[in-house]
């Protein structure tokens, strides 16, 4: 049986940290061997908020796809491109706008996220609702003609965008409702489970908060973010009985990226006062470092060439756009234009 499509994409942020390795990708690369993968930059999505922030675009849509080549997302197994590289999906979208209903958009709940951060983004902390531009109001309805141009049956997303897919449901059947046709499926969010990673300082990891270890970040970066974590924060010498469960990053860093042994050794030896947190953090620095270092000497290797990664992302913009095709061959003449 054919593989069934899968697609997935992400805003062009630039580099990525270990919260979407573990969150994201390490699930993106598995997926390729069970689906027809579609991964692509989210480019367009990305003007929706910083339409006027453009001058490291084309920088960080590179990065982006660096990072996703060095963790093993795979030019021969699955299909990577940017995605205003695939025009038929500015086409699609236009049509899927012309049936939606603004209401949907509207009660969009991520929307409001948004704002939020468009907000922040211009300093403004009272209570003025900024400006929503018409491409901002319009991303679920892009990211349903993304997802609907490649005949996409499975989208691995997190928990934040379900509201967005559910919408893209609506649209499929709304779509064939209309034009009395059964062309579109309504696809399925596939959830990852993995929980996501925290950052130093103990929030959600990410670039804006300035708490995040990058994919690419060199070892000595590394360590110096890693001394940053914080620990038992009741304890204050090497010899205080420590409590490994109330280590608010340190010790969950241990059992995401160190094996078994060694996170009941470093459990064992913190409650028994024998473990500084230096000592404790500049050990997890190594362990995480000895983790990434494939991973970066890869990306270290392909970006030596980026003329073959800009190949790589032409030739999927180019198969992208061939399966795009297909689809929007049946969508002009189910609306008949
Ligand atoms: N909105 C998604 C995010 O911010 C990115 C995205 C755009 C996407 N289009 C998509 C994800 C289509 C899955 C499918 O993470
Ligand atoms: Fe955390 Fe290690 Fe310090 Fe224990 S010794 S509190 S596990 S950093």
């Amino acid at each position: 049986m054919d593989k069934l499509n899968l697609v997935s994409g992400m805003r062009s942020t630039g580099k990525l940290h270990l919260g979407h390795y573990m969150g994201v990708l390490t699930n993106w690369v598995k997926l390729q061997e069970e689906y027809n993968c579609f991964y692509f930059v989210a480019d367009w999505h990305a003007l929706t908020t910083k339409y006027n922030e453009t001058a490291n675009l084309r920088q960080d849509k590179l990065d982006v796809v660096l990072d996703w080549l060095a963790c093993g997302i795979d030019p021969d197994k699955s299909t990577i491109y940017f995605q205003s590289n695939v025009l038929q999906i500015a086409e699609l979208h236009i049509l899927l706008s012309m049936i939606t209903p603004n209401n949907w958009v509207e009660r969009d709940p991520t929307l409001k996220d948004m704002v939020k951060i468009l907000k922040n983004k211009d300093g403004d902390t009272s209570e003025n609702i900024p400006q929503v531009n018409y491409g901002l109001l319009g991303y679920p309805i892009l990211m349903s003609a993304d997802i609907m141009a490649m005949n996409g049956a499975v989208v691995p997303v997190g928990v934040d965008q379900l509201a967005h897919l559910e919408i893209t449901r609506d649209i499929a059947r709304r779509f064939n409702n209309i034009y009395k046709t059964n062309l579109f499926n309504e696809p399925m969010p596939k959830l990852t489970q993995i929980p996501l990673l925290m950052g130093v300082d103990g929030q959600k990891m990410g670039k804006s908060f300035h708490n995040d270890i990058k994919i690419s970040d060199d070892e000595q970066t590394t360590e110096k973010k890693i001394m940053l974590c914080i620990t038992d924060r009741s304890r204050a010498r090497k010899d205080d009985l420590g409590h490994p469960d109330k280590c608010e990053v340190a010790y969950k860093y241990y059992e995401i990226f160190a094996d078994s042994e060694t996170v009941n050794q470093v459990n064992c030896e913190c409650k028994a006062g024998q473990r500084g947190c230096a000592d404790c953090k500049r050990q997890l620095g190594r362990i995480i470092n000895e983790k990434f270092a494939p991973i970066r000497q890869k990306r270290i290797e392909l970006a030596k060439d980026m003329d073959k990664v800009r190949d790589i992302i032409r030739e999927g913009g180019k198969k992208a756009a061939a399966e795009a095709e297909k689809t929007m061959i049946k969508v002009r003449e189910a609306v008949n234009i």
